[in-house]
């Protein structure tokens, strides 16, 4: 049993390229649920997360491409083209954000920002294991003034964390090449750095 989640955590690819139709609602209950499972210290649950689905989604990317105008930082036409053709068939985006409690001085905002990342790579891995595709994008205005706004988050009480979208694969999903483990973990024991 283990050894099958294992398999699956380690063939997990985003998919940018989603399409309708969106996760049937009880999975898509279980790819949040998942996230109510990240670590959290605290218990705080800071994330939240706002569905846009269907025509909201063209509607979303129109506002982002908008707000890109109106803060001095147009898209080019190609990069507008294509932020309208990607999100043509993505049935749903999951908008993902972090509350911050300014008065909490015992847990620091990074660790709120972590329990919350950690909670969209469940969302990632159950979208997966359920055989859907899914993808994590900061872009479509995440770092503006006016999106996350839009959306309910205002700068003060949220750190706006992006977007995830959900729907079912394409036809082929290329595999990807992943670097050895072997490359990023070393061992430690006192005295070995002297
Ligand atoms: C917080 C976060 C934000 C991301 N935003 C973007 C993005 O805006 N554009 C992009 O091309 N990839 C973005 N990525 C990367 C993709 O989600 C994805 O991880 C990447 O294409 C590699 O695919 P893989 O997850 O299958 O390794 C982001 C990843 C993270 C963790």
């Amino acid at each position: 049993m283990y050894m099958s989640v294992v398999s699956t955590l380690l063939s997990r690819n985003s998919v940018k390229f989603v399409k309708g139709p969106a996760p049937k609602q009880a999975d898509l209950e279980q790819i949040l649920q998942a996230a109510m499972v990240a670590p959290d210290h605290g218990r705080l649950r800071p994330w939240r997360f706002k569905l846009i689905r269907d025509e909201s989604v063209q509607a979303l990317g129109e506002l982002a491409i908008r707000t890109a105008e109106a803060d001095g930082k147009p898209l080019t036409d190609q990069k507008a083209a294509s932020v309208r053709m990607w999100l043509k068939n993505v049935p749903l985006l999951v908008a993902v954000a972090c509350q911050i409690d300014h008065s909490d001085e015992k847990i620091p905002e990074s660790e709120r920002l972590l329990a919350t990342g950690a909670g969209v790579m469940n969302i990632l891995n159950a979208a997966h294991a359920l055989g859907y595709g899914a993808y994590w994008s900061t872009g479509l205005g995440t770092y503006s003034h006016t999106v996350p706004e839009e959306l309910g988050f205002d700068e003060l009480d949220y750190r706006f964390m992006g977007f995830v979208a959900l729907g079912t694969l394409p036809e082929r999903v290329p595999t990807k090449e992943r670097p050895s483990f072997e490359e990023f973990v070393s061992e430690w024991k006192p005295g070995s750095d002297l």
